[in-house]
């Protein structure tokens, strides 16, 4: 059990992530910040008034306080809508960012085209962590994924270990979900990593995905594999367009959960994450999804796979994009 957890963003993956901790015992206090609801200047003074005294943060934490005894659990929950709840966090979960919304036509926008409202937030979340808890491990959600930690890289400058991404665990987690589904076996039997950029074009990798310990292909054929990968990477989009509202956030939070619960009791799982490559698979200086063994200090050890040459070309198709969108951020944020 950690001292305390900070979590920045009070949507609706932050809510979760409040609960499951208190629920998990993971924590004795949490930390909880979100600036909602934003006073508008230009609506009468009576109505400002009204914004300024309410906030999501503090009252998701309320909610979840008045719920403790009937769930027999202890914990301090302390909302905020500046930073200063996040002091003395141990690790902070960063969630911060506007989700994929569908538009009114029935059209979302791409992780990419949330990089420029998402990178002015994502600059405020590196202050907030450098003034009040500037050794915390950091596990960001926020998308775009990889753009995002790329940026809160470049503004913390952190150690290697002690930032990473959470995006594989919950595109693998999709990957062995329809996998489980097909071959109609429990998910608990599927093994599967998916590589790369949190985007259209990650890799969920074939050659690593098993059920039971034996090749995937013993229980499902090559037409049926590529469509199940090919629905893996557009897997956010369809939650995104059936929910309306924004993105996923019970299996985001759960991913996130099970990297924070690999860092705090040291279990050393090997997880697909988003880390810092620094030559690993012939790349330098991106946040790019590889495995990696999780433990208490955070990223322990990068694993380098074995991969067939498709892999190997649709992976450099996939650090493209980061590499892509990491240029497009880097031009923003000399603006900024
Ligand atoms: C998704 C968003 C959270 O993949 O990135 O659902």
């Amino acid at each position: 059990m950690l001292k305390k957890i900070g979590l920045i963003g009070g949507g609706y993956i932050g809510g979760v992530l409040a609960q499951e901790i208190a629920q998990r015992r993971l924590a004795r206090e949490v930390g909880l910040v979100d600036p909602a609801p934003m006073v508008n200047p230009s609506d009468p003074e009576e109505r400002q008034a009204v914004t300024r005294k309410q906030s999501v943060a503090i009252g998701k934490c309320l909610d979840i306080a008045e719920g403790l005894p009937t769930i027999a659990r202890d914990i301090t929950l302390v909302g905020s809508k500046d930073y200063s709840s996040l002091k003395g966090a141990e690790l902070v979960i960063n969630t911060a960012g506007v989700p994929r919304k569908a538009r009114p036509d029935g059209t979302f926008p791409s992780r990419e085209e949330l990089l420029a409202i998402n990178l002015k937030v994502t600059i405020q979340v590196a202050k907030g962590i450098q003034e009040n808890c500037p050794d915390a491990i950091v596990i960001s959600v926020a998308n775009p994924l990889d753009a995002i930690v790329y940026t809160l890289d470049k503004r913390l400058n952190p150690p290697k270990n002690k930032l990473v991404g959470m995006a594989g665990v919950l595109d693998s987690g999709r990957y062995r979900y329809f996998v489980a589904e097909a071959a109609r076996v429990s998910v608990d039997n599927v093994n599967a990593i998916v590589l790369g950029g949190h985007g259209d074009d990650m890799v969920p990798v074939r050659s690593s995905c098993q059920i039971a310990g034996i090749p995937v292909e013993k229980f499902l054929d090559a037409a049926t594999l590529a469509a199940i990968e090919a629905r893996t990477r557009k897997a956010g989009g369809e939650v995104v367009g059936l929910l309306g509202f924004g993105s996923a956030f019970v299996s985001p939070a759960w991913a996130a959960l099970e990297m924070a619960e690999s860092i705090i009791f040291d279990r050393r799982k090997i997880l697909p994450v988003c880390a810092k490559l620094e030559g690993e698979y012939g790349v330098h200086g991106l946040f790019v999804g590889v495995p990696a063994i999780l433990g208490r200090n955070g990223i322990e050890k990068i694993i380098e796979l074995d991969l067939t040459d498709e892999e190997k070309a649709a992976l450099d198709k996939s650090v493209a994009g980061v590499k892509k969108t990491c240029d497009e951020a880097n031009g923003m944020l000399a603006t900024l």
